[in-house]
């Protein structure tokens, strides 16, 4: 390291040299929380349990908890199975997203906001893209997200940006930058996922506050795949975007959505979106915004 760091600005040999040794990888990280991921707050509220495989996330009124990636990742799919908080979850927001660093920063957010007994839970996702975001689209779900794993994925390649659960699109956020809609190309993200509490706002805008009686709330993580570019310093992104994309752990890297798959995406968002930022007149009286 010490080599690389001190030759970062010399001839135009050793910067090829250097390209050479930092394109970024493909690389395909599973079901091993202890070997991919660390705790990033709320102590041993972080459990990772079973020699990895999964992990607990609690939440009690001093604090909730939650852990991140170690590596950063420049597009990439990153699937994640969840069990959420069960019975009386209301007030408390559980999380799986992909974010950046920095002040004018990139995310891509599920939120799975909690609910009183027997009501159902409100997913909420979100995309930032150079420091902005309001683009929320909330759905309910057609199963009990409480008593299974289910898997949530985002696929993030420079042409869109999908959002599904166990394998159904629900949303896809296009890459429109030749419209002048930021979209995130550029910086690379972690992985984070997090229990909190949110109960000045999650559950029916924050009228139904967590009872901290039934604490500690416990969501739990049963394992993960991420096949994804892995950054590494100020590199590109192109070489592993390019390279032999024929195997099936390359897919992600051109998907798009096919007719027939935004045909069915349409159909679910009929019956389970309730809320989408672009049919909001009221929030947006000057006109929606251009990505829609
Ligand atoms: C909770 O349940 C109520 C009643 O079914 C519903 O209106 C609300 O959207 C649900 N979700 C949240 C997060 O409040």
């Amino acid at each position: 390291m010490a080599f690389l760091s001190t030759n970062c600005n010399s001839t135009p040999l050793i910067t090829v040299t250097l390209i050479m040794l930092w394109l970024i990888p493909l690389v395909t990280h599973a079901d091993n929380f202890k070997k991919n991921f660390h705790a990033t707050w709320g102590h041993d509220r972080v459990k990772i349990l079973d020699d990895g495989k999964q992990l607990t996330l609690s939440l009690d009124k001093y604090t909730g908890s939650g852990f991140e990636s170690k590596s950063r990742y420049l597009f990439g799919r990153f699937d994640m199975k969840i069990k959420l908080v069960p019975r009386n979850s209301a007030g408390t927001v559980t999380t799986f997203f992909l974010a950046s660093n920095g002040p004018i920063h990139d995310e891509i957010d599920f939120e799975f906001l909690g609910n009183v007994t027997g009501e159902p839970y409100t997913i909420h996702t979100n995309v930032y893209s150079q420091g902005k975001g309001n683009r929320e689209q909330q759905f309910k779900l057609w199963f009990d997200p409480t008593t299974d794993f289910h898997t949530y994925s985002i696929t993030w390649n420079p042409h869109n940006i999908i959002f599904s659960i166990d394998g159904q699109a629900i949303r896809e956020f296009k890459n429109r930058g030749s419209i002048g809609v930021p979209y995130p190309v550029s910086k690379p993200m972690k992985i984070y996922a997090s229990l909190w509490n949110a109960d000045d706002w999650a559950t029916m805008g924050g009228r139904v506050k967590t009872n901290w009686k039934q604490a500690p709330f416990i969501a739990s993580y049963g394992g993960f795949r991420i096949t994804a570019c892995k950054w590494a310093h100020s590199t590109r992104s192109t070489n592993c975007l390019n390279s032999n994309s024929n195997g099936e752990k390359d897919q992600w890297k051109k998907q798009i959505l096919k007719s027939s798959d935004i045909k069915r995406m349409k159909m679910m968002q009929r019956k389970y979106m309730v809320y989408n930022y672009c049919t909001d007149n009221n929030r947006f009286p000057k006109g929606l915004p251009v990505d829609c």
